[in-house]
């Protein structure tokens, strides 16, 4: 046999089905069996994994966040703060890092209307050379609690009754009513900000507060906000419903259609940073997640663009595996409770089947 005819022209040109391993299937269509009646033998792999391939191929639907939307794009250095890092994608202006950014509501599921008042996710995933940077944020620049520990009741409070799966005010102000720190929060996403027009027209924010670690050695606590350049814009409630009643994926949508159209997507990226030895200087901490830094007293800086400029051609399933964790060496959470119960909470997703 001339093996230079049989071997495969290229990787995805095979002839032949494949295992998982990439080993040939040279039958997809019956089972072995002992006899022409059966039984069926354990050793058949390719049934086996077929199977097991098919029972798994839903990935469940993210806890929290599951209604959302991806596009890809690329972040731009564009003014240089390589004094404050030592990060490889933050070296100098001009830099580009490839980035795939989703979007999202965050508390029904994965078909529900984008038009609800919810906070949204707007998270980040760099590929720099130095491996993934996720930066996951909202769209609001505080969180309703600082304890991690409180995240599965808030969710559940804000998530619809188990017994009647409608969400309930009651329950929702019985939960925060002994969470004043959640009263920040609050104060956006019931202002007019609370209904974002589209994912284009939203900002973004880190919240948490990072640590950027300089060639040095030196730290300083760091603040990421995203400002888009088309404006922010949102809807009034009697627009949101006009909006929601005649397409549910109005967001989704947009996203496409823009990027479709060349109009591409931009965000500024700005930092706000302090130097941890004058962190007592303030009459507020630093680190506390339900607090906002004031820009007249530390203002922003401005670091890149982020630019979306194709949309994501694999399929919905592909969209949802993708995974955002939270770990990067040059990036540190700083020591909040709520950081740190992120991080404990990312790798625990992996069973999830996005890893
Ligand atoms: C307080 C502790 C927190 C816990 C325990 C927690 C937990 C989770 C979990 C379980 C998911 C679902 C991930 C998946 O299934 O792929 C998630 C997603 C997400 N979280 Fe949190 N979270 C916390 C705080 C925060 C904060 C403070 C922010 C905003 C800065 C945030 C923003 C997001 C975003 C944007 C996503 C969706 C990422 C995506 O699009 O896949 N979370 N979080």
């Amino acid at each position: 046999m001339d093996s230079y005819k049989h071997r495969p022209s290229s990787a995805f040109n095979s002839p032949f089905w494949t295992a998982n391993s990439g080993a040939p299937i040279w039958n997809n269509n019956s089972s072995l069996t002992v006899g022409p009646r059966g039984p069926i033998l354990l050793e058949d792999y390719h049934l086996v994994e077929k199977l097991a391939n098919f029972d798994r191929e839903r990935i469940p639907e993210r806890v929290v966040h599951a209604r959302g939307a991806s596009a890809k794009g690329f972040f731009e250095v564009t003014h240089d703060i390589s004094q404050l890092t030592c990060a490889d994608f933050l070296r100098a202006p001009g830099v580009q890092t490839p980035v795939i950014v989703r979007f999202s509501t965050v508390i029904h599921e994965r078909g529900s209307p984008e038009t609800l008042r919810d906070p949204r996710g707007f998270a980040v995933k760099f590929y720099t050379r130095e491996g993934n940077f996720d930066l996951v944020g909202n769209n609001f620049p505080v969180f309703f609690i600082r304890d991690g520990m409180k995240f599965p009741d808030m969710v559940h409070a804000l998530k619809p009754n188990p017994k009647s799966h409608i969400q309930e005010n009651w329950r929702i102000l019985d939960f925060f009513s002994h969470h004043p720190e959640s009263l920040h929060m609050f104060t956006f996403l019931f202002d007019d900000l609370g209904v974002p027009q589209d994912y284009r027209h939203m900002e973004g924010s880190g919240v948490n507060t990072y640590t950027l670690i300089n060639k040095a050695g030196k730290a300083h606590y760091v603040k990421f906000h995203w400002k888009p350049t088309c404006g922010v814009k949102c809807l009034l409630e009697e627009e949101a419903i006009k909006v929601g009643g005649s397409n549910h994926s109005h967001a989704t949508q947009d996203l496409y259609d823009s990027i479709a159209a060349g109009n591409y997507p931009e965000w500024k990226l700005f930092i706000q940073t302090i130097d941890p030895d004058h962190e007592q200087r303030f009459d507020f901490d630093p680190l506390d997640v339900t607090k906002t830094w004031p820009e007249d007293i530390l203002p922003l800086q401005p670091v890149g663009r982020l630019v979306l400029i194709r949309t994501l051609t694999t399929s919905l399933l592909k969209m949802n595996s993708l995974h955002f964790a939270l770990l990067l060496w040059f990036l540190e959470f700083t020591i909040q409770m709520t950081s740190y119960s992120r991080l404990v909470s990312s790798p625990t997703l992996i069973p999830r089947g996005t890893g």
